[in-house]
């Protein structure tokens, strides 16, 4: 069963980083890994659902002319605001659950990022917001998804589980990606040809 609300609002009650992103090698060097993924230098549009306290949200900013990030708890949203006060950045409390109006605007995203929050949505509910993010991804768009492997009891899913939905939903071409004993990080793009490479765009191929 998807993990609700009361979870997470019960888990920031205790802590107001409680999976310490702010505080360790590990989540640096994997949001550098992250950052240095993405196959495009900018983004016009991007949705990070699940931005925590915004560590990730500061990075991707940097990279996207609007971003829209969003978490299911108040306390955690308005932590990432404080850290990152920008008007090209919009915080929205949302699921990933719940309509994609809300966040979409009748517009969409030539970037989504899935970074530790896929784990917490059970299959059918994976599958479903999949099948919304690829119909919110601009053709040759692109999905970055980075996810813990090792297993964690609450959670419905393991990362490999989450990763392995992933390649398996339609609409996606994988491009690439990263993994050790810690963590799988895979980057696809909304299409069913495969897009060129970044080398190739840039002329070097
Ligand atoms: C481990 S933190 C990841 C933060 C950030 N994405 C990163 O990688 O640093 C997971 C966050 O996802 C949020 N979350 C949990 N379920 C969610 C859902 N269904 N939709 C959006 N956010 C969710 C939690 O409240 C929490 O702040």
């Amino acid at each position: 069963m998807t993990l609700d609300q009361n979870y997470f609002d019960a888990v920031y009650t205790e802590s107001a980083d409680p999976f310490r992103l702010g505080d360790n090698w590990y989540e640096d060097r994997k949001y550098a890994l992250t950052v240095a993924a993405l196959p495009r230098a900018r983004y016009r549009r991007a949705l990070e659902p699940g931005c925590s306290i915004g560590i990730l949200t500061e990075k991707l900013a940097a990279r996207c002319d609007a971003l829209v990030s969003t978490d299911i708890v108040a306390s955690a949203l308005a932590s990432a605001q404080a850290r990152v006060d920008s008007a090209q950045v919009r915080f929205v409390e949302w699921s990933l659950t719940q309509s994609w109006d809300a966040v979409a605007e009748g517009g969409t995203f030539d970037l989504i990022v899935l970074s530790e929050v896929g784990y917490y949505l059970d299959g059918n509910d994976l599958r479903a917001a999949l099948d919304s993010a690829i119909a919110h991804l601009e053709p040759g768009g692109t999905l970055l998804a980075v996810h813990w492997r090792h297993p964690v009891a609450d959670y419905p899913q393991s990362g490999d589980q989450v990763h392995g939905i992933i390649a398996a939903a339609d609409g996606l071409v994988r491009m690439g990606g990263y993994v050790d004993e810690d963590v799988i990080l895979e980057v696809f793009a909304a299409s069913t040809d495969r897009p060129d490479s970044v080398a190739r765009i840039e002329g070097l191929v």
